[in-house]
């Protein structure tokens, strides 16, 4: 992403951001609430457009792509939005499904093999008939998880996928998006507020404030910065 600008009206969202993804490692973004995350993780699948900049991916500049373009790009990168959005009237399986039977080709049986593979990807192989209702808020995210990670995506962005779990939910999440990462080779962008997320998962990390990414490095340097936003943010959340 370079100098990306974004504003809803007159508020000024992002004022400037620049950042680079590496290819199979976990970056984590991080900031206070309202700092303009979710804006920003919106920009790599061109779910949002920005008013100036530029975000490239796989060497595609994604804010010039047309619509039927932006669609083949979001079936290589998975989302996990913030909550999860699973649809209560279906079953586990048929969640995964309705991903599977729009955006690929295969037939009923290879689809029910491959949801069945998911399902087990993050261990919950044995809740496929079960409605989202019945499950945990842990048990939600991994289904989503799960059903993000459908299409064998190269690139998995998560907004906040440990937010409102106890935790053990919290580190069996994220040791899962670790073992994405190791396994499959899956580049993740993670955005959380969530320190032991953080711990487990980020590789590298940034920090956004008022519409600009002011610090970034390994989580240490974030915890070590002299900023006053970030002694704000560790010092709660320590
Ligand atoms: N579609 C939209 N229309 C208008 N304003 C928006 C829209 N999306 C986001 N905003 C505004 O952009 C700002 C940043 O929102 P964003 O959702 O990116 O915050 P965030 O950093 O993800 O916060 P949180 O940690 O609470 O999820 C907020 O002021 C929000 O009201
Ligand atoms: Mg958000």
């Amino acid at each position: 992403m370079r100098n990306l600008h974004k504003s809803f009206g007159s508020v000024a969202v992002l004022r400037g951001v620049s950042l680079d993804v590496p290819r199979g490692v976990c970056t984590a973004v991080m900031g206070g609430s309202g700092t303009g995350k979710s804006v920003l993780i919106k920009h790599i699948v061109g779910l949002m457009a920005p008013d100036k900049g530029a975000v490239w991916v796989h060497k595609q500049r994604v804010d010039r792509l047309k619509e039927a373009e932006l669609d083949k790009l979001r079936l290589r990168v998975g989302f996990l939005f913030q909550g999860g959005a699973l649809f209560d009237s279906m079953t586990v399986a048929e969640n995964l499904d309705f991903i599977l039977s729009r955006h690929s080709a295969l037939g009923a049986s290879a689809r029910a093999e491959r949801v069945q593979e998911a399902l087990e990807w993050v261990n919950l192989g044995n809740k496929s008939g079960d409605f989202p209702a019945a499950l945990s808020g842990g048990q939600r995210k991994r289904i989503a998880l799960a059903r993000s990670i459908i299409l064998k995506p190269d690139i998995l962005l998560c907004d906040e996928p440990t937010t409102g779990l106890d935790p053990v939910s919290v580190r069996v999440v994220s040791e899962l998006l670790v073992r994405l990462r190791d396994a499959l080779g899956i580049t993740i962008v993670s955005i959380t507020h969530d320190l032991l997320c953080a711990e487990i998962t980020a590789d590298r990390t940034c920090f956004l404030h008022q519409g600009r990414v002011v610090e970034e490095g390994t989580l240490a340097m974030l915890k070590a910065s002299s900023h006053p936003e970030l002694r704000n943010f560790f010092g709660a959340h320590a």
